[in-house]
């Protein structure tokens, strides 16, 4: 096969995968203009080679060994493509990195993503999971996402109603592969209100002024807060919840709290409740343990963590260890929140 020079053989993504797995691509690519994810695409059809897409590698469990191409999403920039009184419109480039964008649009004075700080990864995986932390949602902000479309081999912008954007979900989850993020649009408003409902943040502005509670002393109060609870990946493999907080019948939930008066749980909507997983997986004595290279993270037992020399499998054994302990408990299903990469 005469490969493009730009194509990189036997490429290690070790530094490209929070979890800090050793792993090795077939091939790679950098992507740093949106054209190139066409003409990648493109290659990759004429010799049947299978791809895939890598942000930041923050919401991922990679497989040792990545056949095919793997495009590594780096477009960078951020361009204000428009500006009133109410609000501004922002195109932000897929491989940007989410947090420095957070920082970006608090230092021009546009505030609104602060409570998303400090969420690893890139903006073109942030609609993918549709990122959420401290009772805001990335979608609220979106107004397009811009992508190649490689089932009908064409570009497409999706407007925020078409990317059916639910809890961790959205169309771009639901058809894996299919569409290749290159750019994210957002509309941040000018009006702005703080949000500090989550018990975290309440907790956090106790007692002082409404004055104080500024976008940035919201950014700040959340980087505290994760900073405490949730590992560093460059200390700690790990990708943050590896479940998601599982939604459920509030009858099914009357029921569990008559056998578990501590469950913790949240309104979702008038008949269902949003389930704290990490307090379930808690609560079956999971917090901190250690079996071979991965574990359970002590302060916070929704993460799953790698101390180094582990692979996808061990940490997918842990995984479904934790599934069916949880299933025998309270008969819940928990579904793994990262995306699994198949070998
Ligand atoms: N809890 C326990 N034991 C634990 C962990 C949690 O009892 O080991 C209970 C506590 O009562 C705690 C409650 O569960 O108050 C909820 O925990 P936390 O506030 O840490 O939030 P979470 O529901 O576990 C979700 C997101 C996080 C996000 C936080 C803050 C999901 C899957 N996870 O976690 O997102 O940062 O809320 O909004 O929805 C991520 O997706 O990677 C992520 C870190």
């Amino acid at each position: 096969m005469n490969l493009p020079s730009n194509l990189l053989p036997a490429y290690s993504l070790s530094q490209r995968n929070t979890l800090g797995f050793e792993v090795e691509a077939e091939f790679a690519i950098h992507i740093t203009e949106a054209k190139q994810i066409a003409e990648t695409l493109v290659y990759a059809k004429d010799h049947n080679m299978p791809y895939q897409v890598l942000g930041g590698g923050s919401n991922v469990v990679l497989p040792s060994a990545l056949p095919g191409l793997t495009l590594l999403m780096d477009i960078a920039g951020i361009e204000i493509v428009s500006e009133d009184a109410n609000g501004v419109s922002l195109k932000v480039g897929a491989g940007v990195s989410w947090h420095s964008l957070v920082i970006w649009t608090l230092e021009h004075s546009y505030p609104g993503l602060e409570n998303l700080a400090l969420i690893p990864g890139t903006v073109g995986a942030a609609p993918i999971q549709n990122i959420g932390a401290y009772g805001v949602e990335i979608n609220d902000y979106i107004n397009s996402v811009e992508a190649f479309d490689s089932q009908a081999m064409q570009w497409i912008t999706l407007d925020r109603a078409h990317c059916q954007f639910s809890y961790r979900h959205s169309l771009f989850k639901a058809n894996p592969l299919r569409y290749i993020i290159s750019a994210v649009n957002l509309y941040l408003p000018k009006q702005w209100q703080p949000r500090i409902s989550y018990v975290d943040l309440q907790h956090f502005f106790a007692g002082k002024e409404n004055d104080s509670i500024t976008p940035l002393a919201i950014f700040e109060a959340v980087c505290e807060i994760r900073t405490q609870k949730l590992p560093d990946p460059k200390q700690i493999g790990n990708v943050g919840s590896f479940f998601q907080n599982p939604i459920v019948e509030n009858s099914m939930l009357a029921k569990l709290k008559q056998r578990h008066p501590a469950i913790v749980a949240y309104p979702e909507d008038t008949n269902h409740s949003k389930l704290a997983a990490g307090w379930l997986i808690d609560h079956c004595g999971f917090k901190g343990l250690r079996t071979g290279n991965v574990g359970v993270h002590d302060k916070q037992a929704l993460v799953l963590i790698h101390h180094g020399g582990g692979n996808a499998n061990e940490l997918l054994q842990l995984a479904e260890r934790i599934q069916k302990t949880i299933s025998e408990q309270f008969e819940i299903d928990l579904q793994v929140e990262p995306i699994i990469f198949n070998a």
